[in-house]
């Protein structure tokens, strides 16, 4: 099982590696752990469960996030009290975005930044990701709001981009009435 500690901080220059594209048939430890990373999100999203771990809440983790230079990425999203939608995707892609951008009224979040943060991040409200799940079929992914957002903070991962990187400390607060707050 997968803990808080194993998930690597900012400050750790691994997280800056571009990651590299992934060949199929996947390894039995991708597999293995691509199942850590969804158990830890899941598990991290269930209050008696994240307290029983100490489980830091997430809904998205990215592969070099706990240190693997690899295309793949894993979202748990609730989508009502309980019920959660898994996406597994390896080496995905963006391959269309709305014209609309929103961002996090509160700000984003990430499980390798363990500070509090200020400013809000413009993304697209909608996006479909094109990629393969883990046995090498090709799928299609249309996410919209919290969910399209999600997408592009983890993609943003598997290019070494950290959301903290898209504010500008001046300004943190510069998109606010341009775009939509969700
Ligand atoms: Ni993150």
């Amino acid at each position: 099982m997968l803990k808080t500690k194993d998930i690597l901080d900012e400050k750790n220059k691994i997280l800056r590696t571009i990651s590299k594209e992934v060949e199929f048939p996947l390894t039995e430890e991708d597999k293995k752990n691509i199942d850590l990373m969804v158990e830890y999100l899941t598990n991290s999203q269930i209050d008696e469960l994240a307290a029983k771990y100490m489980l830091r809440p997430g809904m998205g983790m990215a592969a070099i996030q706990i240190g693997i230079p690899k295309r793949y990425i894993t979202i748990v999203h609730e989508v009502e009290e309980g019920v959660f939608d898994t996406y597994v995707v390896i080496n995905p892609k963006i391959v269309s975005s709305s014209k609309e951008k929103i961002y996090v009224e509160d700000g984003e979040g990430c499980l390798s930044v363990n500070r509090e943060t200020f400013g809000i991040i413009p993304r697209y409200a909608r996006v479909t990701v094109e990629g393969y799940d883990i046995d090498g079929n090709k799928i299609s992914i249309r996410a919209r709001e919290e969910l399209a957002i999600v997408f592009q903070h983890e993609i943003d991962h598997l290019n070494g981009i950290i959301f903290v990187d898209h504010i500008d400390p001046k300004n943190p607060y510069k998109y606010k009435d341009i775009y939509r707050a969700i």
